[in-house]
């Protein structure tokens, strides 16, 4: 049986495929009870730091809705509100808040930040996001198209298209390549995931039997595909001088109904981390838009408002897989 209490969740593979089924039947239990309006609190008392570097809506609520839904109490440190890399060194803050807290979620800039929270902290550590991994998204990405498809995730296939370096890429990657899925990753060259994770990538897929094709070609890359997956083309942290540069290099990934069609396959979904840049209706869309003559970056309006479009579900779903994370690692029985 599978006992994860105590554990950190830094990268996608902190945990075996046999743990991270654990979470997506446990997350699909508590979805379940929370719906029914049965479900039992197992972190009564339990009080959990939330620290972000960077800013959040899905994250954070859903760690604090996570929390409240199970008898936990959350303080959230926001950008700038926190000592933490200014005043204090991460260990140091790790050290404090291991005395107050059982469990701390921390969102930032680089991986090593968070590791370090982790070897300090002597409570568990939950990655947010950094600028290499997104570990309960893509948690929450396989949780979705299991629970979408109904099939095992080892029937499934998805495809990944833009810059395919990022937080969400390079989790959602690893996270097929650990469970054995057909994972396809289309973006120009420059924006393909580092070697070293590849790497890493093939050795887990020789285990699981996953399949992992990274190609420039779209057609190639999506045909068949159960599932089209994309992310903003330029994220938190970076400059945002790049944009001009990541729109002449990323336009031929856009996900819109053509590439859609070109799937050949009349089920494809379409999934997106969000938040995501598809219309006018905020600052920054509209200023791009106005600029560079598109409506739509990563993904068109038409496509993200389509039926066949699971952004919202799979938002909702945030919250579920983060409660089975702080259930299996902080839970009470
Ligand atoms: N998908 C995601 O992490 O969203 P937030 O940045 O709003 O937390
Ligand atoms: N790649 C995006 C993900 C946001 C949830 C970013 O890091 O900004």
């Amino acid at each position: 049986t599978v006992n994860l209490n105590g554990r950190h969740y830094l990268t996608d593979f902190d945990f075996t495929a046999a743990e991270i089924h654990h979470l997506l039947d446990l997350a699909a239990e508590l979805k379940a009870a929370k719906r029914a309006g049965t479900e039992v609190p197992r972190l009564t008392g339990r009080r959990l730091a939330l620290i972000f570097e960077k800013s959040s809506t899905r994250t954070r609520c859903a760690f604090e809705v996570a929390a409240a839904d199970q008898g936990a109490t959350t303080t959230y440190l926001g950008p700038d509100s926190a000592h933490i890399g200014h005043k204090e060194s991460v260990a140091d803050t790790a050290r404090v808040l291991g005395r107050m807290y059982d469990g701390i979620e921390y969102r930032g800039y680089a991986q090593a930040t968070v590791t370090e929270l982790a070897e300090h902290a002597g409570v568990p550590v939950y990655n947010g996001l950094t600028d290499e991994r997104h570990p309960t998204q893509s948690l929450c990405d396989v949780f979705t198209m299991r629970e979408h498809s109904g099939r095992p995730l080892e029937q499934i296939s998805f495809c990944y298209l833009g810059d395919a370096r990022n937080n969400t890429a390079n989790s959602l990657m690893a996270m097929g390549s650990l469970l054995g899925m057909d994972v396809r990753v289309a973006a120009p060259r420059e924006l393909w995931p580092d070697p070293s994770l590849v790497q890493e990538c093939l050795l887990r897929g020789g285990d699981s039997g996953a399949r992992l094709t990274l190609t420039e070609e779209v057609g190639e890359a999506v045909s068949g595909a159960d599932y089209l997956y994309t992310d903003v083309w330029v994220s938190m942290g970076e400059d945002h001088s790049r944009w001009k540069e990541r729109i002449d290099l990323l336009l031929p990934y856009q996900v819109n109904a053509g590439v859609m069609a070109a799937t050949g396959n009349p089920g494809t979904a379409f999934l997106h981390c969000l938040p995501a840049l598809h219309d006018r209706r905020t600052e920054l869309g509209a200023e791009l838009a106005e600029q560079h003559g598109l409506d739509g970056l990563e993904v068109t309006d038409e496509v993200f408002e389509s039926p066949a479009s699971l952004v919202f579900e799979q938002a909702e779903n945030r919250m579920h897989t983060i409660k089975a994370i702080l259930v299996a690692t902080l839970g009470r029985d």
